[in-house]
């Protein structure tokens, strides 16, 4: 089912609770599409990595690669946080009154620690790395800024919460600008629109992003109007295009793993809902560590008490593709015992 699922798709999201296998049926899935010879490029965007640990190498903020057709890249949220800002504040910098620096400057400090600023730079990267997708794609806005050469992206989730609110993300973003430019219709300047921007409006802060085009130093009035403009419009452009894709069933799935245990299920059941809410679909259910029923009473026991969670999986969620994996008895860890994990997948 997963293998399936995969193959149709550019873009697949692996999320579900805490411990429950999220990180090996992502890389799982992503070697077994490399080894069908797509173009493959697994992505952690979990504060708590743990590629490397699964491939024996380090992986990190750079695009590795893992094996053939298949690289890996880890987004470290704190970092990218930083970086976001970083830029962010540069083009504020240049796009404000000289006096203001000061201002802008106090403005980013506190965006630092607003709550969000981690999701909002995570969903940048990812909407660089969605629009930079290969062919077939129609060619996003950010073509030219992703890692390229990739023609399906494997997204390896943080903890349910988290992802749930990366998703509802997108939207809320596009919103913002939405209302920036339509204020700004109203407003003499952007320059008197930005001063007014709350200490707390973190989501401006995020909006507003990098790359602004023109030189420093440029006069106030329009020609800075202009430039404030075109760089909200491309942000649009490029929140829209990631909602666009990550909206597609036909493009996108988003799969959820989980144990056939009590918090597991009901996280699930949650996570669909708030999913759904962000119009991104769920394409389909991992229960994976499902106990043997043949060795011996203790493990049939549990067994049978998964049995009854997955009923009830069932009954909350019918309809939904449902892919059984059993708990093994060692660890897959490493190529050979993925590829061996992926036979499962299909
Ligand atoms: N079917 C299985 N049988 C036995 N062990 C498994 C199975 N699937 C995963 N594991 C092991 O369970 C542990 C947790 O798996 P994994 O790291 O993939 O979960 P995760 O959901 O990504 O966790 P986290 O939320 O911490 O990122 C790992 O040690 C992994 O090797
Ligand atoms: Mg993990």
């Amino acid at each position: 089912m997963l293998l399936e699922l995969a193959r149709s798709r550019r873009v697949l999201f692996v999320g579900g609770k805490g411990g429950v296998g999220k990180t090996t049926v992502a890389a799982a899935t992503a070697l077994a599409m490399a080894n069908e010879g797509r173009r493959v490029l697994l992505v952690s965007t979990d504060p708590a990595h743990n590629l490397g640990h699964l491939w024996g190498c380090e992986v990190g903020a750079r695009v590795r690669r893992l094996a053939p057709n298949l690289d890996g890249l880890e987004l470290d949220p704190e970092q990218t946080a930083r970086a976001h800002l970083d830029e962010v504040g540069a083009a504020l910098r240049r796009l404000m009154p000289e006096h203001l620096a000061g201002e802008v400057d106090k403005h980013m400090a506190l965006s630092r620690d607003t709550p969000g600023m981690h999701e909002a730079a995570l969903l940048e990267r990812i909407a660089e790395l969605v629009g930079g997708l290969d062919g077939g794609l129609d060619g996003g806005p950010d073509r030219d800024e992703g890692q390229g050469g990739h023609d399906l992206l494997v997204f390896d989730t943080a903890p349910s919460g988290h992802t749930a609110r990366l998703m509802a993300l997108p939207e809320m973003m596009s919103a913002w600008v939405d209302g920036m430019l339509h204020r700004q219709a109203r407003s003499r300047h952007f320059g008197e629109l930005l001063r007014g921007l709350g200490r707390d409006d973190s989501v401006g802060a995020q909006v507003l992003g990098k790359h602004p085009s023109g030189s420093a130093g440029e006069d106030a009035g329009d020609s800075r109007d202009d430039r404030i403009r075109g760089l909200l419009n491309r942000r649009r452009h490029r929140f829209e295009h990631l909602r666009e894709v990550v909206g597609d069933r036909a493009r996108t799935a988003f799969v959820i793993v989980l144990t056939a245990e009590r918090l597991p299920v009901l996280e699930t059941i949650e996570l669909e809902a708030q999913l759904r809410r962000s119009k991104v679909a769920v394409g389909g259910l991992v229960v994976n560590k499902r106990s043997p029923t043949d060795a011996g009473d203790f493990l049939a026991g549990r067994a049978r008490l998964e049995q009854a969670y997955i009923d009830e999986l069932r009954a909350a969620l019918p309809g939904l593709p449902l892919l059984q994996l059993p708990l093994l008895a060692g660890e897959p860890v490493g190529r050979e015992a993925l590829e061996a994990f992926a036979a499962g997948l299909a």
